[in-house]
């Protein structure tokens, strides 16, 4: 057996467990994992942008990259079942836009793309009447008198580009046909007429639709409460998860090969689903576990490990 250092976690009342590893996924996954074994992968790994990550450098010349991201893939698609999910989450930045599509020309040799969903960060919503004197903007929603201005919004000091405020989460299957559960992660209906009307929406609740806003939660000091540059919200994991059919009642083990501070581990326990990541950084790897045990603690569930 190899000596990752791991730590296992059980949770819920049917104990799913929840594995994290400290090493290199393109290591375990050909060895822990057999063909098809895994049912959603969500993950974000290192996009090359030159991030400052402890233990691992982002800034390789693009054609290493892109044959490194080849590897990964082939071994995400081994261990993908045939009617798996696979959610991956990525971003350029404004000066290098390309980084995103040319690592989802690489997926592209190995998976079809489903679904595109946007990630947004921070939104904007004008209440236009105050520009124009109509409602073009936000529509006449009675007690809605204001503009919205929502979310975390990171400056960037530009002529040139747009601040972004958004990242991709791809939706990669292998045949492009694989079944959602669009309303486990469903809105309420504004305008309750439609609820009778689209019966077939089965209550109260429609599709999210592919744009997702989630902001981060806001932290008082980087180094103690998100001691990682490029994490994401575990709610978006869970989400992931929820969307694919993932939840207390229906199990499938869930894979993140780079694992960062562990928050689609946080979203797996909140589901009581098994779950398996590994992150190479020794650095990262310890917190994951430290917030990991935290949460578990705090929210009481049933633990050991
Ligand atoms: C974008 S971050 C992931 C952040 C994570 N989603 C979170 O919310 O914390 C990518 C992570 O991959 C890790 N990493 C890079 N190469 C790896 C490899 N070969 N195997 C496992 N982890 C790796 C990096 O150390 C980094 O923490």
């Amino acid at each position: 057996m190899d000596a990752w250092e791991e730590q296992r976690f059980c949770v819920g009342e049917a104990g799913a467990v929840v594995r994290l590893i400290q090493a290199d996924c393109l290591e375990v996954l050909p060895a822990l994992l057999e063909p098809g074994a895994v049912d959603v992968v969500i993950t974000s790994p290192p996009y090359n942008l030159g991030i400052g990550y402890k233990g691992f450098d982002d800034a390789a010349p693009r054609d290493a990259y892109l044959e490194w991201t080849d590897r990964w893939a082939a071994a995400v698609a081994r261990v993908l079942s045939p009617q798996g999910s696979f959610f991956l989450n990525i971003a350029g930045k404004p000066s290098d836009p390309w980084g995103p599509f040319d690592v989802l020309q690489v997926m592209r040799r190995h998976f079809r793309l489903q679904n595109t969903i946007h990630w947004i960060k921070s939104i904007a919503i004008p209440e236009s009447r105050k520009l124009s004197g109509r409602d073009e903007d936000i529509g006449n929603y009675p007690g809605w008198e204001n503009d919205l201005v929502v979310g975390h919004y990171k400056p960037i000091n530009s002529a040139r580009y747009l601040n972004d405020c958004q990242e991709y989460v791809f939706h990669l299957t292998h045949q492009g046909d694989v079944a959602l559960d669009r309303l486990a992660i469903g809105v309420p209906y504004r305008d309750k007429s439609n609820v009778t009307r689209w019966r077939a929406a089965g209550g109260d609740l429609h599709c999210r639709g592919n744009t997702w806003f989630i902001p981060y939660s806001t932290i008082q000091r980087r180094d103690r409460d998100r001691p990682h540059p490029a994490t994401f919200p575990p709610r978006l994991a869970e989400m992931c998860m929820r969307l694919h059919g993932l939840s207390r009642k229906r199990s499938g083990l869930a894979l993140d090969p780079f694992l960062g501070l562990g928050s689609a581990a946080l979203a797996a326990a909140r589901l009581e689903v098994p779950f398996l990541g590994m992150e190479i950084s020794p650095t990262y790897y310890r917190e994951a576990v430290q917030r990991l045990r935290e949460a578990l603690a705090r929210t009481g569930r049933k633990l050991s490990g």
